[in-house]
């Protein structure tokens, strides 16, 4: 049984493909009506689409939620649909591996904005939107790669390490507004973002060493993001909840 999500209005960043797309259809199967946001217009309208031919309600909000501006317009306009926002899931970023030598001003900037800054105006857009009454609650995406060292990921896993440190402040600083601030920490799962870089030679190995023996399914992140966002989950806050079959616990 799905936890009962009904009633919520819930704002997804980067939800036009990969994980943020199956937490999109995922929530809305659960009864939230989901703001479906992406840089990439298509992969957004697409979602939208999806979730609306299984029956969900869900809005679409193109733009790049790197700048400010674009998310707090963006959230606003979401906002409009049911008069406040209940929660938003900080899941965009921008994905690249590579050496430390390698990585130039742009990629840098580009990474941080939407990795880290995006989730600050995704903090912001929850804060202008949520009914303090009610609750608000805040979906972090972290990562295995916080916990321990792979090579070539540098800014990436820099980007998630801060990922970890600004659910606490923020649990800390929020919790007496009632807003609950929490991260998932997903591992292994293919997609479009993840392909880019991992072949299947790898998930194989993974799949080997993993403790349950297996990779990851888009399915256990939106599981595990639905219950941090569910009644079930009302004194849960500052805590990253690690989906990865044992991945970091055994490393
Ligand atoms: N796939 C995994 O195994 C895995 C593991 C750990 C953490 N994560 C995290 O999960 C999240 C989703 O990852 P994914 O694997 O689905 O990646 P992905 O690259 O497939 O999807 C990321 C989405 O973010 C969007 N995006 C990028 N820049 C944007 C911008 N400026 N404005 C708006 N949207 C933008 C992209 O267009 C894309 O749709 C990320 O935060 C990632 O770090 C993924």
């Amino acid at each position: 049984m799905h936890p009962d999500l009904s009633s919520q209005y819930i704002f997804i960043s980067g939800a036009g493909r990969g994980l943020g797309r199956a937490v999109a259809r995922h929530l809305a199967r659960c009864g939230a009506v989901v703001g479906v946001s992406d840089i990439d217009a298509a992969g957004c309208e697409e979602t939208v689409r999806l979730v609306r031919d299984a029956g969900g309600q869900a809005h679409g909000f193109p733009g790049d939620l790197s700048q400010r501006a674009t998310f707090l317009e963006v959230a606003a306009e979401f906002a409009k649909v049911g008069k406040r926002i209940d929660a938003v899931v900080n899941n965009a970023a921008h994905l690249r591996y590579e050496k430390v030598e390698d990585v130039t001003q742009e990629t840098f900037e580009k990474m941080v904005s939407i990795g880290l800054g995006a989730v600050v105006w995704g903090a912001q857009a929850l804060l202008a939107h949520y009914d303090a009454g009610r609750g608000g609650a805040i979906i972090n995406m972290a990562s295995p790669v916080a916990y321990r060292g792979y090579p070539n990921t540098s800014i990436y896993s820099s980007i998630k390490g801060a990922i970890v440190a600004i659910t606490h402040t923020l649990a800390a600083e929020l919790g007496p507004r009632n807003v609950r601030v929490n991260a998932v920490a997903p591992a292994s799962v293919p997609t479009p973002g993840a392909l880019q870089y991992v072949d299947s030679a790898e998930y194989e190995r993974r799949a080997r060493t993993i403790p349950l023996r297996r990779i990851g399914r888009e399915e256990d992140n939106s599981n595990a993001i639905a219950f941090l966002l569910s009644a079930e989950a009302s004194f849960i806050s500052g805590t990253v909840l690690h989906v990865d079959g044992g991945a970091v616990a055994s490393a």
